[in-house]
């Protein structure tokens, strides 16, 4: 049904090259999705390598080759912060993309936060933030449940963390075994981090195409773990119903 090979993967020489071809495949897919069903669902990520995509994609040419207001902005995962804070994936997205591009703001769906710590209070709250996202979901989905011959996103961007994790399923965490809900909070080994909420492993998979971008070379060892296929890895138990490419750099993927 994809587009995208069942599973691929491309090295590319630096990191700027990685945001080049992220940046044209991106606009692929979306051209695909529009003509397929007239709009683009993408569930995007937090991190400095998508960030770098999306610089890419702000600029000329990139920028005139997208249809802006087919686009539905969702996003993978979030630290439970204010929406202004510096550690939002939103904001980053915005700074870097949204601030440049007409994306009707009813198209951009920031996961809620707020500014409340860690503490079990926000953990708390974070719990209704998770549900109140999965309800905004659940309606870009047409209230339907989830379908393998027809997904929710046309793409997700993920990013893989040194420790394995991607979006905000880390190691060793309960989101990694949760089937039924769609998002739900997570709390890291780091007590004094901000909370995150993610969306969990059978919503992320619901995707015709899945891109994982890999930069630099502190990711080399777990990129090729990952991609060994070592399955106490959150990163590699991804199993998208449509396609799924990875880019890689030359420091993240040699030897
Ligand atoms: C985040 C994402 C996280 C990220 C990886 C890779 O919001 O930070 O949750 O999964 O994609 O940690 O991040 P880099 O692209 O910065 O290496």
């Amino acid at each position: 049904m994809s587009n995208v090979h069942r599973h691929a993967v491309e090295v590319v020489p630096d990191a700027a090259s990685l945001a080049t071809r992220a940046a044209e495949w991106l606009i692929e897919q979306i051209a695909h999705a529009v003509q397929r069903r007239g709009r683009a669902v993408i569930a995007l990520s937090g991190g400095s390598t998508p960030k770098a995509v999306f610089a890419r994609l702000a600029q000329h040419p990139w920028r005139d080759r997208i249809e802006w207001n087919a686009l539905h902005l969702v996003w993978g995962d979030e630290r439970f912060v204010a929406e202004g804070d510096p550690a939002s994936n939103a904001r980053m997205t915005r700074e870097a993309l949204l601030d440049h591009v007409d994306v009707p703001a009813s198209h951009v769906y920031p996961i809620p936060g707020d500014a409340g710590g860690a503490t079990d209070e926000a953990f708390e709250r974070a719990h209704v933030s998770a549900e109140l996202y999965a309800t905004t979901l659940h309606a870009l989905n047409g209230g339907d449940r989830l379908h393998d011959d027809k997904p929710l996103f046309d793409v997700v961007m993920l990013g893989l963390g040194e420790d394995g994790h991607t979006a905000s399923l880390f190691p060793g965490t309960l989101a990694l075994d949760e089937r039924d809900a769609w998002v739900v909070p997570v709390r890291t080994d780091n007590a004094t981090a901000p909370i995150r909420i993610t969306l969990t492993y059978p919503v992320l998979e619901s995707t015709h195409a899945l891109l994982f971008l890999v930069s630099g070379k502190a990711k080399r060892a777990i990129a090729q773990r990952v991609l060994g296929g070592d399955e106490s890895l959150p990163a590699a138990r991804i199993q998208p119903v449509g396609g799924m490419l990875w880019i890689l750099d030359q420091d993240a993927a040699a030897g």
